[in-house]
């Protein structure tokens, strides 16, 4: 089959599968990744470094505009540089995980890491984009845009997994408040849980990481 040489965007809830699928996806198709969440997680850990208060819209604002972010979009290779130091484990901690919604929520942060994220795109050739708003404001004219979803339950099974070693109740039941918390901060700024117009809906539900990865090849191949 031709080549794609396209923006394949990829919303989604935590916990629905969507960060390994859209990775695998682009290294199946030789293309490039950007995780939006990675940056705006690069912006609550830059700004707690720097001792911002998170909450201080308007000094958090100025902190997104002066970072000097570097994210590259290989798919095999997922670093990230702020200000010449090397954050990708750090984006992903538990502090940053708590705090990173205070960040997603201000609009100034947004329309700042919407720009980058646009610039990202047109800077180079096809690229999968992930992340929240991607289907709807970041690539509203993307070539295919996908809603990634799952049932709470499978949501909650796999985040307890990625995130403890034990998965029995007690750790099931931590981590479905933390995905009810996120998702329902969340949904104040970007609506994921309902597909735009013209975007699709895949169901992951009951598939496991291959099949879900087939089923984005499938719709990529069905393109006009
Ligand atoms: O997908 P993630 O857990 O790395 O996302 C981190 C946070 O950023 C989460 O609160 C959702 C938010 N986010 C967003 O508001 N818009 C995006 N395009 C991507 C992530």
């Amino acid at each position: 089959s031709a080549t794609f040489t396209g923006v394949i965007a990829i919303d989604g809830p935590s916990g629905s599968g969507k960060s390994s699928v859209s990775r695998a996806v682009a290294q199946r198709l030789g293309l490039r990744y950007l995780d939006t969440g990675a940056m705006y997680r690069a912006v609550t850990l830059g700004a707690m470094l720097a001792g911002i208060d998170v909450e201080d819209q308007a000094a958090v604002e100025q902190y997104a505009h002066r970072m000097e972010l570097f994210v590259p979009t290989d798919p095999q290779r997922q670093i990230l540089v702020l200000e010449g130091r090397d954050i990708t484990d750090e984006i992903r901690t538990p502090a940053v995980s708590l705090t990173v919604s205070a960040i997603a929520t201000n609009l100034a942060v947004r329309r700042e890491l919407i720009t980058r994220q646009q610039q990202i795109v047109a800077a180079g050739r096809a690229i999968v984009l992930e992340g929240r708003d991607t289907t709807t404001v970041v690539a509203p004219d993307a070539d295919v845009r996908i809603l990634i979803t799952a049932d709470e339950d499978s949501r909650i099974a796999r985040r307890t997994a990625e995130l403890h070693a034990e998965v029995s109740s007690t750790t099931m039941a931590q981590t479905s408040s933390q995905i009810s918390d996120r998702d329902r901060r969340d949904s104040t700024v970007a609506s994921f849980q309902s597909a735009a117009e013209g975007v699709v809906t895949l169901d992951t539900s009951h598939l496991n990481l291959e099949q879900a990865i087939d089923a984005v090849l499938d719709i990529v191949r069905e393109l006009p």
